[in-house]
């Protein structure tokens, strides 16, 4: 095989006359005036090549065979391009080869889609021939940027006196949150291994041991609904530190995004980002992630119609809910139709319908308006700070769901009327979370974080009173309102530990059966100790601006949690199902 003495992106001018040999596939093919021009393409870039009868008619003949995609060899002489056929959109733009010598080291079917980026071509397809799409730029240079990323956090990490330690993937199964994958053991029938949903007790346990100060890259695994930021593998930046508080996680964090943001985007961040506790971000925004790239905050009216004329906000507010809603300034496109079309959106979410006023010519309308007394819609239309084509849409109910709703509807509205902008970034840490979160599904509340997250010390006296108002030294950190890292501190004794598991209904036996390595841990001198983990993949959707996180991945499962290429999950032998004792019922679908 010729071997190359340079990629695809190294060519430029000081190389003319120059004899050298490139490797590549075949990015196009064109005919020119009896010249075959060819892209001749590979991850660093794409070089021009030539074919000229005149000078080899073999040659010529040989390359009119190929074809894209073709994987080739070629060697010739570096030329400057003729006047003004340079191209300087590219990197070698100035020069082409003129080829004397191919070899053709495979050919290529037809490829069912074109290999260039902004194809519109179904997601399906791409997934089941990943290998042809990953020779896209768009995911080449997602993946480069991700290699990249794992040496800066190592780096980062390393200098800052962090241990890389490697945790088991095969685990006890402890389900918290997801559902664990499970992987049957075939010493121990009817006993399995689960994948770790992440390394979070084993990482407690180093710093029991002494480690001090942990870190991995790792994959987790989480059986759950898949949506547009979440895979059912994927990657995290793990840490754990002993003998530190919050503001020692949050700083060694934010240092960490720092020194990512210079490395990858040569951008400095010389603030400290934001903090925001979960009640303001709930009453302001709508959410736990805030995005605060725009303002559009939640305002909120439930005092102005608590005695007023319409009956169901006032049952609202005098039961407890609230009444809040969202301004915009209509750009003339809100008519009926398009407001309509936002009601049935909160109705999907289960909300109830949404009212809205339109201010015209000083006066409020819409129609609820005619329930409203004279005072109440001068209070309204005071509070809201209501200017003439301003709309508002109002929602009642129970606190959290309705202001959730509110902030999902705040996002549709903001890209409705392009207010993101999307060349800023914003920071920011959301703290002072709940303890505990109420879990629809299961009808009980459960740890909003995880049960190993400590409650704060001034709401420790109502663990047992007032479950639902302890406060737990968590946060996040939320980039353009993505959930980018979530960590705590964590409870480091054995007693506190039992409290906590107790106020989340889980009984001493099952902590037991579950935790008891953990607890015992904990009763020989655990230090007091907190940690974080990052979402390695939506940082890296972050910084190449992706909108998928398949496009950061190089293998990503579907939204139904298939591998396309390779047809994973698959059946198995029926002597692979005895050897782990185990028969395969078939579900109907
Ligand atoms: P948490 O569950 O918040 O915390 O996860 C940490 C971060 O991991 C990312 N993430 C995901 N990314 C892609 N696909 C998913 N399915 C997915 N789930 C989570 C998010 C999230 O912020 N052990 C704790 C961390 C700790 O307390 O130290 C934990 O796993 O970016």
């Amino acid at each position: 095989m010729l071997k190359r003495t340079h990629t695809c992106g190294d060519l430029r001018k000081e190389n003319v006359g120059q004899k050298v040999t490139l490797n590549g596939w075949v990015k196009n093919w064109r005919d020119h005036g009896g010249l075959i021009f060819i892209d001749l393409r590979d991850r660093y870039g794409v070089t021009q090549i030539v074919f000229n009868p005149q000078t080899n008619h073999e040659n010529y003949e040989k390359a009119q065979a190929l074809r894209s995609e073709f994987v080739i060899a070629v060697s010739g002489t570096v030329h400057v391009r003729p006047e003004g056929s340079a191209n300087p959109a590219l990197s070698t733009g100035e020069i082409e080869v003129a080829v004397d010598q191919l070899e053709i080291l495979n050919p290529s079917k037809t490829t069912p889609f074109e290999i260039k980026d902004n194809i519109d071509v179904k997601e399906e397809l791409k997934l089941t021939y990943r290998y042809l799409d990953l020779r896209r730029d768009e995911l080449q240079n997602n993946l480069l940027l991700r290699s990249r990323l794992y040496s800066v956090v190592r780096n980062y990490m390393h200098a800052n006196r962090f241990v890389e330690i490697e945790t088991p993937v095969l685990m006890k199964s402890t389900p918290e949150g997801a559902r664990d994958f499970l992987v049957p053991s075939r010493n121990y029938h009817g006993r399995f291994y689960a994948l770790p949903q992440s390394p979070q007790t084993y990482k407690q346990i180093l710093m029991v041991s002494g480690f001090d100060r942990y870190f991995q890259i790792v994959k987790c695994f989480r059986d759950e609904d898949l949506r547009k930021d979440r895979q059912p593998e994927f990657t995290q930046i793990d840490i754990e530190m002993s003998f530190v508080d919050e503001n020692d996680v949050m700083s060694v964090s934010e240092n960490l995004v720092k020194a990512i943001y210079k490395e990858i985007k040569n951008t400095d961040i010389d603030f400290d980002f934001p903090r925001m506790t979960y009640e303001q971000a709930l009453m302001e925004y709508g959410s736990d992630k805030p995005d605060t790239r725009f303002d559009l905050k939640i305002q909120h009216f439930t005092s102005v119609f608590e005695s007023g004329g319409f009956k169901t906000f006032a049952r609202i507010a005098q039961e407890g809910g609230v009444v809040a809603g969202l301004k915009i300034a209509d750009d003339g496109s809100y008519g009926r139709a398009k407001i309509d079309r936002l009601n049935d959106r909160v109705k999907s979410q289960g909300g109830p319908g949404l009212a809205w006023f339109r201010m015209n010519s000083g006066n409020l309308e819409g129609p609820i308006v005619k329930f409203l007394g004279e005072s109440e819609k001068e209070e309204l239309k005071k509070q809201a700070n209501l200017q003439d084509n301003d709309l508002l849409f109002l929602l009642g109910g129970e606190k959290e769901k309705t202001l959730q709703i509110l902030g999902n509807l705040r996002l549709h509205l903001a890209e409705q009327l392009g207010l993101i902008d999307e060349n800023k970034d914003t920071f920011l840490w959301v703290v002072d979370f709940p303890m505990l979160e109420y879990d629809e599904d299961e009808k009980r509340y459960a740890a909003r974080h995880h049960p190993f997250t400590s409650p704060q010390p001034a709401d420790m006296d109502r663990l047992e009173s007032e479950p639902a108002s302890v406060r737990a030294r968590a946060y996040d950190l939320v980039i353009n309102g993505n959930e980018i890292a979530g960590g705590s501190i964590r409870i480091h004794r054995r007693d506190l530990q039992q409290r906590v598991f107790r106020m989340l209904n889980i009984s001493d036996e099952e902590a037991e059966h579950k935790f008891g390595f953990l607890m015992g841990a904990l009763e020989y001198g655990a230090p007091p100790h907190g940690g974080i983990a990052f979402g390695f993949d939506r940082l890296v959707m972050m910084l190449t601006g992706a909108r998928s996180i398949r496009d950061v991945i190089a293998f990503p499962k579907t939204s139904s949690a298939l591998s396309l290429m390779d047809g994973a999950p698959s059946t198995v032998s029926d002597a692979q199902l005895r050897e782990l004792g185990l028969i395969a019922i078939k579900k109907d679908n």
